[in-house]
């Protein structure tokens, strides 16, 4: 039988983004339209830009994901959305659009939660050998820092989260305190290319060694590392008196530190599945941070140590598909497309929404 085909919108944060996917795996388009221009002036994601700027440029994402898929919007088969969590008024852009745009067409809706598809994005991405269930999903990006272990295309057990900041909200602070210049990848990449020098990463007599917050629990927090080397810098008397190399000192620990949290609490979820009988053969890493190459240097030699008897794949989605992008919610949709569980034009957003 033919291929479904899904056109999906994902607005839930800064970027538009508009794919069409068919149920075959194939990526017939992939549309991101990133704002960070938009925010760079305000220190983060402004929330009546972000949703101007999806206003302006959902539209033509959509007329650029058909063209290159080279369909018209009656080829389509079913229209995805993102449906939480995230930015109230983002989603809402999406939402409206794709519900309004599958009532026109007469064709069935589906709204997606962004975490869930983040974390099943390996299962097209690795299509040869994609990860078996049970597996370890670590999302690290702006929105979110979750351990969870996926048992099923729909049950996911959270391992461990954040109480008060996300690792890429962090990496984007500090980029900023050390007053990097942004590249077009963002001040999360900025602050990793601007610590790569080898000597450096080696650690500095300059700098302190910054906390690894709450050994041993089953938990993340960034706060007191963003805070500590807020203090550090105020000591110094401010970013102004850092010569160069004390500022690639600090964001170095500070990737240390802040990537040495995820060793940890991967170490230990692998422990604790395996106490409980989940024979966890995968480790898959996404969000917008798994493009750090550093985080996936250490993940891998993590991931080896704790691989005792029965090797562990360790699976980054490429960097494309791992950043927010509407491929990802276009094949969290298909499953229930094809089993018919499809949502009424009336369904609203959630912003706020438990995985
Ligand atoms: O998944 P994503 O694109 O968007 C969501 O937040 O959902 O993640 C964006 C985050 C930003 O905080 C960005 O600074 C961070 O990922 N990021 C990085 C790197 N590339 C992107 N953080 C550290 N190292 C990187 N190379
Ligand atoms: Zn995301």
């Amino acid at each position: 039988s033919r291929a479904f085909t899904v056109l999906a919108i994902e607005s839930s944060a800064d970027d538009t983004g508009v794919a069409v996917v068919t149920s075959s795996g194939q990526i017939l388009s992939n549309v991101v339209i990133k704002q960070h221009t938009v925010h760079e002036g305000y220190g983060g994601i402004h929330p009546f830009e972000a949703v101007r700027a999806h206003q302006r440029n959902l539209p033509g994402a959509v007329r650029d994901a058909l063209s290159v898929a080279q369909l018209r919007a009656t080829d389509v088969d079913g229209i995805a959305f993102t449906r939480g969590p995230g930015m109230r008024g983002c989603l809402g852009v999406g939402a409206s659009a794709a519900k309004t745009l599958a009532a026109a067409l007469d064709k069935p809706v589906v709204g997606v939660h962004h975490m869930q598809a983040h974390a099943l994005t390996a299962l097209l991405t690795e299509a040869s050998a994609p990860p078996t269930f049970p597996f370890l999903t670590l999302l690290v990006s702006g929105g979110h820092t979750l351990l969870l272990l996926a048992t099923s295309r729909t049950e996911f057990r959270i391992l461990a989260t954040t109480p008060d900041e996300s690792i890429g909200r962090v990496f984007d602070k500090v980029s900023r305190m050390l007053e990097i210049p942004w590249t077009s990848l963002g001040p999360g990449a900025a602050l990793e290319d601007f610590c790569r020098d080898a000597a450096v990463q080696e650690g500095s007599m300059t700098v302190p060694n910054l906390p690894r917050s709450m050994p041993g629990v089953m938990g993340f927090s960034f706060a007191g590392l963003h805070s500590a080397v807020e203090r550090f810098i105020r000591t110094q008397g401010g970013i102004g008196c850092l010569d160069e190399s004390t500022r690639r000192a600090l964001a170095a620990e500070f990737q240390r530190a802040a990537v040495g949290q995820l060793e940890e609490k991967v170490r230990l979820a692998l422990k604790w599945s395996r106490g409980a009988g989940h024979d966890v053969r995968h480790v898959v890493v996404s969000g917008g941070v798994a493009s750090n190459a550093y985080l996936r240097e250490r993940l891998r030699l993590t991931v080896g140590d704790a691989s005792l008897g029965s090797p562990i794949a360790l699976v980054f989605p490429p960097p494309a598909l791992c950043t927010d992008n509407a491929v990802m919610i276009a094949w969290a949709s298909m499953h229930r497309f094809l089993a018919g569980d499809v949502d009424e034009y009336s369904i609203l957003v959630r912003p706020k929404w438990n995985i």
